[in-house]
């Protein structure tokens, strides 16, 4: 054997022992808790043969705690680069049989340096989270290495996709770098974030919660709206992931790579979809359905906030997203979770030059003692701080109510947006009929020998003079009142002329949005 044979044979022996990341015990425990390996992970999701591991032999440099008698294989986080449907990525994959995944400092440095490569290469970074947090035994040089990471998820904010699978226990700081990226992915039973685990909560609090309860793949998909996406399976979210990335753009210089052209293959009319009975609700997702290339709609945060509904889709062939109201729940209303919902999703879009469709139904804002303490002002207002600073295409189809503040929030004209289309059945109010007509005609209703007739009366006035897209129409604050079987075609030619937009803002560092 020559030496270089041999050479040859030691490094493959070598990458044989850190591919067995904690060993066969740890990976058996790993198994029995349902999961993948880091490494399965990384070839699930990848396009097959594309990975290119980096710093595999990285050692960490701790000798407190025993810590100098410790070999961790890769220092407990798997790096590299690959490709998903030949999109090149940047990724990282946590590695929980190695000391609970814990982040020690080069650890850290790991991460960073593929996120470095992310950014200078301007592609998506993906990281897969399994993590106890920071190594306790490395103290300081853990929350060091945190910081760096947070500092680069910042920086990158806005220029590149940044991506957050969650299948473990993520906790303490491992929970703070996805909620900085773009989108954050969970799946049932598996992952779980919290900044304290169950044990801590205990023994400071005295209070006994499970590690689901406090932070399972549910309470982040429906409570918190930390997690974007939820699957029943590892394999599920890694498909989700796959049908986002080619979605979006690689980067905020780019358009998202156009598919081929595709009629919607949902067969229902928006004029069947629509009830004609305004207080009947209806599935706005069916509308969006049936705009769309094949039907083909990506939702996200589709568990959170279900009163909107946000999600990307191809209109001929280009991705759009879409903002609608959703009126099967709590009538569409805008809530506190339902303004920070739409407003992360249009900044994304806006950042990554995805057109924004916004379908609009809904009675405008939530009342009641509950939101205003919620800081419904404050979470409101990030609706109207996103649409009005978004410069890319921002067209509007009004399909039944827009009253008060809501019609103004959904991406009115008055807050820049390109086109504005109303269905005959659009009804633009400053509030519904009956609130409108209980309190500007309370006198003539209290002093009718019928009050209820005379209520049905001025109802019926106030719906003849404003309950119609026609007022609104008249003062050009709409382009086009237009029939439902039109929206689509209305729709592909605005887009089409919005390619060519170009609308400059004045110079400024930053804006100070209600966040
Ligand atoms: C060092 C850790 C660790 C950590 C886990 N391990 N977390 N080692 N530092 N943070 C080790 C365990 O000692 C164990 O080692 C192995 O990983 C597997 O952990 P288990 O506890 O056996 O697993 P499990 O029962 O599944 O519980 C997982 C867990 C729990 C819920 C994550 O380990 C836990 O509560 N860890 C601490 C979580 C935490 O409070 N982190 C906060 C750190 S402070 P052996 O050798 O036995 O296999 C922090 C601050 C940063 O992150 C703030 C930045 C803003």
């Amino acid at each position: 054997m020559s030496s270089l044979e041999q050479d040859i044979l030691e490094l493959q022996e070598k990458r044989a022992i850190v591919e067995l990341g904690g060993g066969e015990k740890a990976i058996e425990k790993q198994k029995e808790l349902g999961k993948l390996t880091a490494r399965e992970r990384i070839v699930a999701l990848l396009d097959t043969g594309s990975f290119h591991e980096y710093d595999m032999f990285v050692e960490h440099e701790e000798r407190n705690f025993g810590m100098d008698k410790k070999v961790l294989a890769g220092d407990g986080v798997i790096t590299g680069t690959g490709s998903i449907f030949g999109s090149p990525v940047c990724i990282f994959a946590q590695d929980f049989t190695v000391m609970g995944g814990s982040l020690g400092l080069k650890h850290a440095r790991k991460i960073t340096k593929i996120m470095d490569h992310a950014l200078k290469m301007k592609i998506p970074c993906v990281g897969i989270n399994d993590s106890g947090g920071a190594r306790i035994q490395e103290g300081i040089g853990a929350l060091a290495g945190y910081g760096e990471i947070f500092y680069r998820n910042t920086m990158a904010s806005g220029v590149i996709p940044q991506i957050s699978v969650i299948l473990g226990p993520c906790a303490g700081g491992a929970v703070y770098s996805p909620a900085l990226t773009d989108f954050v992915f969970v799946v049932e039973n598996i992952s779980k974030m919290f900044i304290t685990g169950p044990n801590v909560i205990e023994s400071v609090l005295g209070e006994k919660i499970s590690q689901e309860d406090l932070g399972g793949a549910r309470v982040h998909a429906e409570i918190t709206g930390n997690a974007h996406f939820y699957a029943k399976t590892e394999q599920e979210c890694f498909e989700q992931i796959k049908t986002l990335i080619s979605l979006i753009p690689r980067n905020n210089t780019q358009k998202a790579i156009k598919a081929a052209p595709i009629a919607p293959t949902f067969r229902k009319e928006i004029a069947d979809i629509i009830p004609s009975d305004p207080k009947q609700p209806y599935d706005v997702r069916d509308i969006i359905r049936s705009l769309t290339d094949g039907s083909g709609f990506l939702e996200v945060h589709e568990l959170f906030a279900p009163n909107i509904v946000v999600g990307f889709a191809r209109i001929d062939g280009e991705t759009i997203g879409f903002v609608a109201n959703q009126p099967l729940y709590l009538a569409g209303v805008l809530d506190c979770d339902a303004s920070d919902k739409a407003a992360r999703f249009i900044r994304y879009c806006d950042s990554f030059n995805i057109p924004i469709v916004t379908l609009e139904d809904m009675p405008g804002y939530l009342p009641g003692v509950d939101q205003e303490h919620a800081g419904v002002i404050r979470h409101g207002a990030k609706v109207l701080y996103a649409y009005s600073e978004a410069t890319v295409p921002k067209i509007t189809v009004i399909l039944r109510k827009a009253y008060g503040g809501g019609y103004i929030a959904m991406n009115s004209r008055h807050l820049g947006a390109d086109f504005v289309f109303a269905l005959p059945s659009a009804e633009i109010a400053v509030m519904g009929p009956e609130g409108a007509a209980n309190i500007i005609f309370a006198k003539e209703i209290k002093e009718a020998a019928d009050p209820n007739a005379m209520r049905a009366e001025k109802v019926k006035e106030y719906v003849d003079k404003f309950a119609n897209p026609f007022v609104a129409a008249s003062k050009g604050y709409i382009d086009a009142v237009v029939e439902p079987a039109e929206i689509r075609s209305q729709l592909l030619h605005a887009l089409e002329l919005a390619k060519m937009k170009d609308d400059q803002r004045p110079a400024k560092k930053h804006g100070i949005p209600p966040f």
